[in-house]
């Protein structure tokens, strides 16, 4: 569906050149969901960026169902950008406009006939549970149904592939676990493959069946979610994994356990009583 081959992206900057992205090569299968995670910083915005060509690779080829999209003229490249939906941290709302002028406004520009687009957006915003609020501003709703329409909105040109950057990391834990729902059935229901860029793992654990690891610009490890679970290859995936804060981890926990459960190779596990004597400090030990 999507395939990065040697790709890597530079910029020039006051303080001198910034290797963004390092020689990147990722397939991202039709119909999966892929999660992308790295620290801040790591190069995930450039890397989802150059799937659609926002960015421009400054070296390499990026194919879409097999045509590489650096040969394109700019004309085709728009039109191929149809079939790639995208949303964002920031939901990137028209603030001026209802949610179905929000919805519309692709098919609009796309010169889909008024009636036609109006009947296309209702549909989209019942799909992600907004009709009732149709006719509100960006500004009358909350994170969350911001998202709902954005995600209506990157849906309305039937693109076969939607790019999320940090889709989530502005919403509470709750409104993110409806939205990864909400894309999960979209993957399931009308088979759009979905690329989720994160810096939580707990996003990968809740939708992913791929993951990709970058670490400074660089791809770490790949692979399906749960062999990287069971058997990181580095440091990287292991700090992101278990991040070791103090005191009790209970999402590393809770990943220790979902590996036991699938009774595949498991990390030890070190349990301490920490300093106050109530808390249960673990550490997964790899040998
Ligand atoms: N337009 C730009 N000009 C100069 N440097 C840039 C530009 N865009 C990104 N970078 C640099 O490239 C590197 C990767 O940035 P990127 O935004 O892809 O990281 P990220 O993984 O998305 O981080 P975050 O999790 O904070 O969003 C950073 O060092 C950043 O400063
Ligand atoms: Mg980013």
């Amino acid at each position: 569906m999507i395939r990065l081959e040697n790709v890597s992206r530079t910029f020039e900057t006051a303080e001198g050149m910034i290797h963004a992205l390092s020689e990147i090569d990722l397939h991202i299968e039709k119909g999966c969901i892929f999660g992308v995670i790295g620290s801040s910083g790591a190069g995930k915005s450039t890397l989802v960026r150059c799937m659609n060509l926002l960015e421009r690779p400054t070296s390499g080829n990026v194919y879409f169902e097999d045509v590489n999209l650096m040969n394109l003229p700019e004309a085709k490249l728009r039109k191929m950008r149809r079939k790639i939906g995208m949303i964002f941290q920031q939901f990137n709302l028209l603030e001026q406009r209802d949610a179905i002028g929000n919805v519309r406004y692709p098919l609009e520009i796309s010169g889909v006939p008024k009636r036609e687009a109006t009947a296309k957006a209702k549909e989209l915003l019942k799909l992600v549970g907004l009709e009732e609020r149709m006719h509100s501003f960006p500004s009358q709703l909350s994170g969350g149904q911001k998202q709902r329409v954005a995600i209506a909105r990157a849906l309305a040109t039937s693109p076969d592939v939607l790019l999320c950057d940090e889709a989530t990391s502005a919403l509470d834990p709750g409104t993110t676990r409806a939205i990864l729902d909400l894309l999960k059935n979209i993957n399931e229901r009308m088979g759009v493959t979905i690329v989720v860029i994160t810096h939580e793992m707990k996003v990968v654990e809740q939708i992913c069946d791929k993951v990709a690891v970058i670490h400074e610009g660089e791809l770490v490890e790949a692979g399906n979610v749960m062999d990287i679970f069971r058997n990181p290859q580095s440091d990287v995936t292991r700090h992101l994994l278990f991040p070791q804060k103090e005191g009790f981890e209970p999402a590393g926990h809770q990943r220790l356990t979902m590996i036991a459960e699938d009774e595949m190779r498991a990390p030890k596990v070190k349990k301490d009583l920490d300093e106050t004597g109530l808390y249960v400090t673990e550490e997964a030990v790899w040998e």
